[in-house]
């Protein structure tokens, strides 16, 4: 089995080889022989070491909250295994960082008809809601599918009441606004709390928490099958009202729910770190190609999916590139960011410490939409270099994937955005979805990555060993690339 798996990659190197000079053409030999090294790194299946770390610093400190003292420990891990590597120069760079601390927090659905009438919701407060205090709150819950449908509501029916949005799972981008600005906006007409029907199209009773922006009243995520249940619940209560006489009418109460949320927002809380690494570039090491995902997570599983891979995959990447006998004419650095899931301070913090040597940066590349088959590069930059960026991927990658490219517009991944507003070429590193193999952008492009994320299921096992080596290794071949033409 190994021998063939072998067999394959030496012919699919031999046919890239093959096409070289009809496809792509520009490129030196010397940048060409060594991504083929990475690309052999690649189908090296007994090398599982990105995976094997990542694992090892999670199951020691577990997840990575934005602030909070694993976050601290885990970066410590991360300076201390980079020792290992001379010729990798790592630093930290402090950025001044909030807390939000979750403490306890419980929702709990009235229904008089079971045994115990208070039936106990999983659920998870949002990212920066305020909390409900020790004696929490208690209100009807009225469910609306769209901002369209509050405003129709109104305050006669929402003041004094929680809002349910519980619009069923589109897209990220569709959904992510009720959890954003719900309650914002369901407190402009008076409504005591939101809850939010967890951002997914596949559930096994799994909430899923995420940040919001401000709002004077708590916020939570429940899961799909518990937004439903309350919808339903809602309904029935509906008809029973415009027809008592119907038949269990008795029966349909209104949705009751009691909210409790001890959450603590404390600003500005420590300073923490960036990570930060380099190889230092043979013949422009001023010069700064980077590659990166963020360090921090939610404070839920361990981070490993959002964005421990795509970190450790960055970090492998460069590893690699320190085994190969020539180093890029530019430096390749590695950026582990801090505060992503929150204020992007990390983002900041570094295009601020790095004003005078913005100019510099030829490439920013991000990986933090998962780590499954590598598909390639979504990129922000003018169309004839993502021209020739295609070519370099179709010439040096069709063998592992993580070679396609294509134009957008707009930014194309969280930490990196300050840098391609600059006018920096940018790029999302991003993979064929975890269970449709459908390509980034097509309708069911991310579904399996929004399975897992923000929740308790984002742990190792949403990870494969043998693709985190092959992310690990086209992100090594771009980032040589890049650096060395
Ligand atoms: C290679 O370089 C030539 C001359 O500079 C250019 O015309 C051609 O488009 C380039 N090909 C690719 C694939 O970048
Ligand atoms: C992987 O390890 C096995 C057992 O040590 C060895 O026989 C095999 O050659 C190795 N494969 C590669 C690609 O290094
Ligand atoms: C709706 O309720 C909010 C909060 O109670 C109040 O500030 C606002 O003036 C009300 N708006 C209308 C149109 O009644
Ligand atoms: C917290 O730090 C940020 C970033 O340095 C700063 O803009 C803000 O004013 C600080 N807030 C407080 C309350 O100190
Ligand atoms: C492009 O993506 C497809 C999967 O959608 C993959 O099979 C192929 O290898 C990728 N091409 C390159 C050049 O990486």
């Amino acid at each position: 089995m190994k021998v063939s798996i072998i067999g394959l990659a030496t012919s699919l190197l031999a046919s890239s080889v093959a096409a070289a000079p009809g496809c792509a053409g520009n490129i030196s030999t010397g940048s060409f022989d060594m991504a083929r090294k990475l690309v052999e790194f690649a189908f090296n299946v007994n090398d599982t070491s990105v995976w094997d770390e990542l694992a090892e610093m999670t199951d020691l400190y577990g997840n990575r909250m934005t602030a909070s003292v694993q976050y601290a420990r885990s970066a410590d891990w991360v300076m201390r295994d980079v020792k290992n590597y001379p010729s990798i120069t790592a630093w930290t760079e402090n950025v001044p960082v909030d807390y939000w601390k979750r403490g306890t927090e419980s929702v709990h659905l009235y229904v008089p008809t079971r045994e115990d009438p208070m039936v106990s919701l999983p659920m998870l407060g949002l990212g920066q809601s305020v909390g409900t205090g020790p004696g929490g709150i208690e209100a009807n819950v009225i469910p609306v599918s769209s901002f369209e449908e509050l405003e129709k509501l109104g305050n006669a029916t929402i003041a004094g009441n929680i809002v349910l949005y519980n619009a069923d799972f589109v897209s990220y981008g569709d959904n992510s606004k009720y959890r954003f600005y719900g309650a914002q906006k369901a407190e402009a007409y008076g409504a005591v709390g939101a809850l939010v029907q967890s951002i997914t199209g596949y559930s096994l009773v799994t909430p899923h928490t995420g940040t919001m922006d401000p709002s004077g009243i708590p916020a939570a995520a429940i899961s799909v099958e518990d937004s439903k249940l309350i919808t339903r619940m809602y309904n029935r209560h509906q008809q029973a009202k415009a027809n008592p006489s119907m038949h269990n009418a008795d029966l349909f109460v209104a949705p009751k729910v009691k909210l409790v949320m001890n959450a603590q927002n404390h600003v500005n809380h420590t300073m923490q770190p960036n990570i930060i690494m380099d190889i230092k570039g043979s013949e422009k090491p001023e010069e700064i190609v980077i590659i990166s995902g963020h360090f921090d997570s939610w404070d839920v599983g361990v981070g490993a999916m959002d964005d421990g891979a795509g970190a450790f995959c960055s970090y492998g990447a460069l590893k690699m590139i320190s085994r190969l006998p020539r180093r890029p004419k530019r430096t390749v650095r590695v950026v582990m960011w801090n505060n992503e899931e929150s204020f992007s301070r990390g983002a900041d913090g570094y295009f601020e410490a790095h004003k005078n040597e913005l100019d510099n940066h030829v490439f920013a590349m991000e990986s933090d939409i998962g780590n499954f088959e590598p598909w390639g590069m979504q990129v922000n930059a003018p169309q004839e270099y993502v021209d020739k960026l295609s070519a370099y991927g179709q010439l040096l990658l069709p063998s592992i994937g993580g070679g396609n490219v294509t134009r957008v517009d707009d930014e194309p991944a969280v930490d990196i955005s300050p840098l391609c507003s600059y006018g920096i070429p940018c790029g999302g590193f991003e993979p064929v979805d975890k269970y449709s193999h459908a390509p980034p952008l097509s309708p069911a492009g991310y579904e399996g990555y929004f399975r897992f994320h923000h929740t308790d299921a984002d742990r190792m096992d949403a990870l494969d060993k043998h693709q985190l080596r092959r992310n690990a290794a086209a992100m090594a071949v771009w980032a040589y690339v890049i650096a060395d033409e």
